[in-house]
C-alpha cells in the first residue's frame, strides 16, 4: 500500500514538471517513482535536464534516459522533487534514511522550489521520531560523536547515536562519510538543533531541511493531498 501511495505523490510531482526546467532529482524508493514517472514523461518529447542527488539516482534516470547534468555546470535550479522520511505542519523535514542527505540538500538549496512526494505516515506534528541523520567525516568520529553528544545533552534530548552500518563496516556516503544516527523521539526546536550541530568541525550535514521545502504532495487512502 504504501509504495502506492508513494508513487500516486511521485506521479503527481511529475505533472508539474514544464518544458526546459532545471530540476534537481532526490533520492529513495519515492523518488525512483518519481524519476520512473518524468521519465515516461521525456519520452513523451517533454525536454528537461536533471541533476541527480545520488549516484544511484544517477545510474536510474541515466538508464531511463533522463538527460543529466552537473551543479557545476547548471547552479541554479528551478525544482527539486525529493522523499522524506518525516514533514512536519511548516514542511521541516528529516531527511537522509537513504544516505544522501548532503547532496540532497545541496542541490535543494540551489533550486527555486523544492516539492516533497511522500506516503501520508511521513507527517507528523513534531520532528524526531525518524532517527535523525548526521553526516560526519570518518577523521575524528569519536570526538565528533562526543560533541553531538554534549549538544544533544543541552538541548535535553536522548543522546543515542548509532553509527550507521555498525562500527565494523560502517555505512559511507556518495561523499566518503560516515553517518550517526540521532534517536532523538521529539525535537521541540529544530532550528536550535540545526544550528549546534552545523557548528561541530566534525559534522558535514545533518538531514533537517528547513525553509527549503515549498509543497509537499501526500498519499494516502484519500488520494493525493497539497500541504503548502
Ligand atoms: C534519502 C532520503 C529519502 O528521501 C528518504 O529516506 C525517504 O525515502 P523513501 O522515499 O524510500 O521512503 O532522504 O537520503
Amino acid at each position: 500500500m504504501s509504495d502506492q501511495f508513494k508513487q500516486e505523490a511521485a506521479e503527481r510531482a511529475a505533472e508539474d514538471v514544464t518544458e526546459g526546467m532545471r530540476l534537481g532529482i532526490g533520492t529513495g524508493s519515492t523518488a525512483e517513482f518519481f524519476v520512473q514517472a518524468l521519465a515516461k514523461r521525456v519520452a513523451g518529447g517533454l525536454n528537461i535536464v536533471g541533476v541527480p542527488t545520488s549516484e544511484r539516482t544517477r545510474d536510474l534516470a541515466t538508464e531511463l534516459g533522463i538527460k543529466l547534468t552537473t551543479l557545476d555546470e547548471m547552479p541554479q535550479l528551478d525544482l527539486t522533487v525529493d522523499g522524506a522520511d518525516e514533514f512536519d505542519p511548516e514542511l521541516a523535514l528529516i531527511k537522509g534514511g537513504g544516505g544522501a542527505l548532503l547532496r540532497e540538500k545541496i542541490v535543494a538549496a540551489a533550486s527555486e522550489r523544492m516539492i516533497v512526494i511522500a506516503d501520508g505516515s511521513k507527517e507528523v506534528d513534531a520532528l524526531g521520531r525518524f532517527p535523525l541523520p548526521i553526516e560526519v567525516v570518518p577523521f575524528g568520529l569519536e570526538a565528533t560523536r562526543r560533541a553531538i553528544v554534549t549538544v544533544l545533552s543541552d538541548l535535553g534530548l536522548p543522546d543515542v547515536l548509532v553509527l550507521r552500518g555498525g562500527a565494523s563496516q560502517p555505512f559511507v556516503t556518495d561523499g566518503g562519510h560516515f553517518i550517526l544516527d540521532a534517536h532523538l523521539e521529539k525535537i521541540s526546536d529544530v532550528k536550535a538543533l540545526a544550528t549546534r550541530l552545523v557548528a561541530i568541525p566534525g559534522v558535514v550535514e545533518h538531514g533537517l531541511f528547513i525553509d527549503l521545502a515549498t509543497k509537499a504532495y501526500v498519499a494516502g487512502t484519500d488520494g493525493v493531498k497539497t500541504v503548502l
